[in-house]
C-alpha cells in the first residue's frame, strides 16, 4: 500500500453519529498517509459523509458533486489524482445509481463498511474504475477500528455504543440505511472511553438512534442495558459528564431512570421524540406508544429528576394529519415544556410506507403548521433559558469564544455558555453565575472552580 503524505477532506453532513464516523474514517486513513486538510482543491481524496433522514438530501449531494467534479478536473489538468468518496446513508440508499448519475465518484460505500476504507481504496485502484460497496458485513465494524484510533481533539467527544435500527417507524429510513440493531460489547466501549479520557476528554455522549435500547454483553456473556453501561462509564477517572442521544420512549426502563437520579455525571438533558401528539397519527407511524404514555414517562423522569431538561423531534404534516392532530402536538408540547425541539416538515423517504400514503398534506399546510409548532417551541425555550439567569451553574469549559478573553462551555442542560476566563481553564467545570441570556446562549461571570 502507498503511503506517501496524501490529503484527505471529509464534509459530514446530518447526525452525531456522522460526525463521529467521520472521525474514524480519518483513523483508518491515517496508516495510509492521509492527512486532513479543510482545502477540498488540495485534496487528494474528498469524502462526502452524507445524510438521507430529511429533504432532497440526495439532490443535494448530487449538486456538490457537480462542484467537486470541477476541482477534479483542474487537478487532473495539474497533473494530480484526485479521488471522489460517497459515504454515508444516501451511499447506502442510492448504491450504484450514484456512479450512473456522477461518473466522475470513484467509491461508494455505506455505514457499515468504511472500516475497509483501506481495501475500497486499494481495490479501486486496481480495478480503474468505480467501486460500490454498501453490503451489511457481518463482521465487527468496530472491532476494526479501534487499533487505528487516533487521539481525539477536545474536551467532549461523542462515542457511538448502539446503531440501527428494528423499530420501523413508517417515515423513516434508519432501518434500511444503518441496518438492524446493533449493540458494541461493554468492553469495547469501555476501552474507547478509557482511550478518551487519557487523551483529556472530559464530557462523553454516547450515541445510537436508538441508545436506551443499549444492551451490550459484558466479558462473561451477560446483557447489559444503558443504566448498567452508564455506571460503568461513570468510574472511569477524567470522564466528569455522561450524555446519551437518541431515546425511543419505549425504551425508557427504570434503572435508566433511577441514574438521572443517582449518579450526579448523568447529565439532567433527555432528548426523548415523540414525533407527533396524535393517537391516531402515532399509530400511523408505528411508534409504538401513545400521547398519554409518553407523557407518562415524562412524569416518571421528572418525578426522579425534577430540573431535568427534556428535548424533542416532531413531524408536521405527517399523511393524513388533520387540523385537530396538530392541535393535539401543540396541547402535548404545552403538556410537556421543552427545553429545546426539533420539529421538520413530513418528508416522503423512498422505500418506506408513508411515502406510498395517497393522503400527503399540502405543503403550504405543513409550512404552516410547522411555524406555528417553532413559534411555540422557541417562546418554551426562551422561557427555559431565561429562567437560568441568576443561577449559578456548574459550566464545562471546552473552548475560547469569539471575544477576546471569552471562552465558551455547557452548561449541565446542554446549553453553551459564554464566560470571561483564562484558557488555561479550558476543561474544567467552573461554577458561573448566569446574568444574561441570547437567542441561543448564556452569558455569565466565572464564579469559581467546582
Ligand atoms: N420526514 C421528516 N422528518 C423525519 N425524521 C425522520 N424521518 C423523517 C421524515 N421522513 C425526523 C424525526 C426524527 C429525526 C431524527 O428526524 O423527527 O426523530
Ligand atoms: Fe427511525 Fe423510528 Fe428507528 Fe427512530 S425509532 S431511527 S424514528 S425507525
Amino acid at each position: 500500500m502507498d503511503n506517501a503524505p496524501k490529503k484527505v477532506f471529509v464534509k459530514t453532513y446530518g447526525c452525531q453519529m456522522n460526525v463521529y464516523d467521520s472521525e474514524r474514517m480519518r483513523d483508518v486513513l491515517a496508516p495510509l498517509g492521509y492527512a486532513e486538510t479543510v482545502t477540498p482543491e488540495e485534496a487528494d481524496l474528498i469524502i462526502l459523509n452524507t445524510c438521507h433522514i430529511r429533504e432532497k438530501a440526495a439532490e443535494k449531494v448530487y449538486s456538490e458533486l457537480g462542484k467537486i467534479r470541477r476541482m477534479k478536473r483542474v487537478r487532473a489538468e495539474q497533473g494530480a489524482e484526485m479521488l471522489i468518496a460517497v459515504a454515508g446513508c444516501v451511499a447506502q440508499a442510492e448504491g450504484e445509481e450514484i456512479v450512473r448519475r456522477a461518473p466522475a465518484v470513484d467509491l461508494v460505500f455505506g455505514p457499515q463498511t468504511y472500516h475497509r476504507l483501506p481495501q475500497l481504496l486499494a481495490r479501486r485502484r486496481a480495478a480503474g474504475r468505480a467501486v460500490v460497496e454498501t453490503e451489511f458485513p457481518a463482521e465487527d465494524k468496530f472491532e476494526g477500528l479501534d487499533a487505528k484510533a487516533l487521539p481525539r481533539k477536545g474536551v467532549a467527544a461523542f462515542l457511538t455504543v448502539q446503531e440501527g435500527c428494528d423499530k420501523f417507524c413508517s417515515f423513516c429510513v434508519v432501518p434500511y440505511t444503518r441496518g438492524s440493531e446493533f449493540s458494541r460489547p461493554i468492553e469495547q466501549v469501555l476501552t474507547e472511553a478509557r482511550r478518551m479520557a487519557a487523551q483529556g476528554v472530559k464530557e462523553v455522549t454516547l450515541l445510537g438512534q436508538n441508545v436506551n435500547a443499549y444492551h451490550g454483553l459484558d466479558a462473561r456473556g451477560l446483557s447489559i442495558g444503558l443504566a448498567g453501561l452508564v455506571g460503568e462509564l461513570s468510574r472511569i477517572e477524567g470522564i466528569e459528564r455522561l450524555r446519551y442521544t437518541t431515546s425511543h420512549p419505549r425504551d425508557m426502563t427504570e434503572d435508566l431512570i433511577a441514574a438521572h437520579a443517582e449518579n450526579p455525571r448523568l447529565m439532567p438533558y433527555l432528548h426523548l421524540p415523540v414525533q407527533s401528539g396524535s393517537d391516531s397519527i402515532l399509530k400511523a407511524m408505528n411508534r409504538g406508544h401513545t400521547a398519554d404514555s409518553y407523557l407518562r414517562v415524562i412524569e416518571r423522569v421528572r418525578s426522579a429528576k425534577p430540573d431535568m431538561a427534556i428535548s424533542g423531534d416532531f413531524i408536521v404534516g405527517f399523511p393524513g394529519e388533520t387540523d385537530r392532530d396538530f392541535e393535539s402536538t401543540l396541547s402535548l408540547v404545552r403538556d410537556v415544556g421543552y427545553a429545546s425541539a426539533f420539529s421538520f416538515k413530513y418528508s416522503p423517504r423512498p422505500g418506506t410506507p408513508a411515502a406510498e400514503s395517497d393522503r400527503q398534506v399540502p405543503d403550504g399546510e405543513m409550512s404552516a403548521r410547522l411555524h406555528e409548532l417553532q413559534t411555540l417551541i422557541h417562546a418554551q425555550q426562551t422561557a427555559f433559558n431565561a429562567a437560568m439567569v441568576g443561577r449559578t451553574v456548574p459550566v464545562l469549559l471546552e473552548k475560547p469564544g469569539r471575544d477576546p478573553g471569552q471562552l465558551v462551555g455547557r452548561s449541565p442542560y446542554l446549553q453553551s455558555v459564554h464566560v470571561q476566563a483564562d484558557p488555561t481553564l479550558i476543561g474544567t467545570i467552573v461554577d458561573t453565575h448566569i446574568t444574561g441570556v441570547g437567542t441561543n446562549s448564556l452569558s455569565g461571570h466565572y464564579a469559581r472552580a467546582v
